[in-house]
């Protein structure tokens, strides 16, 4: 079965990954050391021993005390940069990649060391990888629309140096319209729009991330095969789902592989694509999601082919670009 060797060797994008869910254990250890960070591990395999998770808030918890160890702006480029040697060798040619600047603000870490510590990494992978990098500034839901125009305004300094605005952290009780003069607001000023919708909420959320939000791809999304009406609008209006298999699995979205509808989502037209997530808490980078994925529902070459393709269309590369890629 030469699937696996197709899947790995096709020429990709990625398109939802939080940079500060590419944190290996090893990488958190060595960087409490270095910035006397302590942690309540003991060891790196104490740590790993706590990445089983039963949804969505049992990750964002460990995923955020993973975070704390990140200070000086050397440690957000390390961090990066580890992700990006690595999605090199993934033949990714193109990423997108999350962050999450009020997790590290909250901590007293500066707008400025987090986003010029990210963006070096970015303009390296370019030129020494031929990786192109971008990143989109993601709003933490949790929080609330005071705390993300406050984000917004500490970034806009920085406006140059990433080309959206998404919106992550906990799903179910924070509806995208809880964000609406926000997103209006970064609209306005001309980002690129995207928001998690569908991942354990409803497919309402899906509806208001596109009708209120006025995104242009939804994170996630998979809720969405439980309402015929939003299946029918993904597909005309062209709207591409970010979906990432192996966070479906390991935050019980989907009680195995072998049910995950992501087959039945390209059926129906959806211009749907394979991403990682945090692969250091979920057990793969985007490689491993393609190739666990493929082996667990049956999906084809052809259908491989299609999602290599999807992730470049639904890329915000230019047009020219794009087009180089495909
Ligand atoms: N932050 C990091 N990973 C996330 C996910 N899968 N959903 C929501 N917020 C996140
Ligand atoms: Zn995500």
């Amino acid at each position: 079965d030469r699937l696996p060797e197709l899947l790995r060797g096709m020429p990709k994008a990625e398109l939802h990954m939080h940079i500060e869910g590419s944190l290996e254990p090893e990488l958190i250890f060595a960087l409490a050391q270095r910035n006397g960070v302590s942690i309540p591990y003991a060891s790196v395999e104490d740590l790993r021993r706590a990445y089983a998770f039963t949804n969505l808030q049992s990750f964002l918890d460990i995923y955020y005390a993973g975070a704390s160890v990140l200070l000086k702006e050397q440690d957000f480029y390390d961090m990066a940069w580890a992700y990006l040697q690595r999605a090199a060798a993934e033949n990714v040619l193109r990423t997108e990649m999350f962050f999450d600047p009020q997790t590290h603000t909250a901590r007293g870490v500066a707008m400025e060391t987090v986003v010029n510590g990210l963006h070096r990494a970015c303009v390296d992978a370019q030129a020494q990888l031929g990786v192109s990098a971008a990143l989109i500034l993601c709003f933490l839901r949790h929080l609330s629309e005071e705390e993300a125009f406050a984000t917004l305004e500490q970034a806009l300094p920085h406006r140059d140096k990433f080309i959206g605005i998404g919106l992550d952290s906990s799903e179910v009780g924070h509806p995208p319209e809880k964000f609406a003069r926000v997103f209006a607001r970064c609209r306005e000023l001309g980002f690129h729009l995207v928001a998690h919708a569908g991942e354990e909420g409803p497919p309402a959320y899906v509806w208001t991330a596109l009708d209120v939000l006025k995104v242009e791809r939804v994170d996630h999304g998979v809720q969405s095969s439980k309402d015929a009406a939003l299946m029918r609008r993904l597909a005309a209006d062209r709207i591409p789902l970010t979906v990432c298999p192996l966070s479906n699995l390991k935050l019980c979205v989907f009680p195995d592989l072998a049910q995950h509808n992501l087959g039945a989502l390209l059926d129906a037209g959806l211009v749907a694509t394979v991403n990682s997530d945090d692969p250091a808490y979920f057990g793969g980078y985007l490689n491993e999601n393609f190739v666990q994925t493929f082996a667990a529902t049956g999906l084809t070459a052809q259908q491989a082919f299609q999602l290599a393709d999807n992730s470049f269309v639904a890329s915000f590369a230019s047009a020219a670009q794009k087009q180089a890629w495909r």
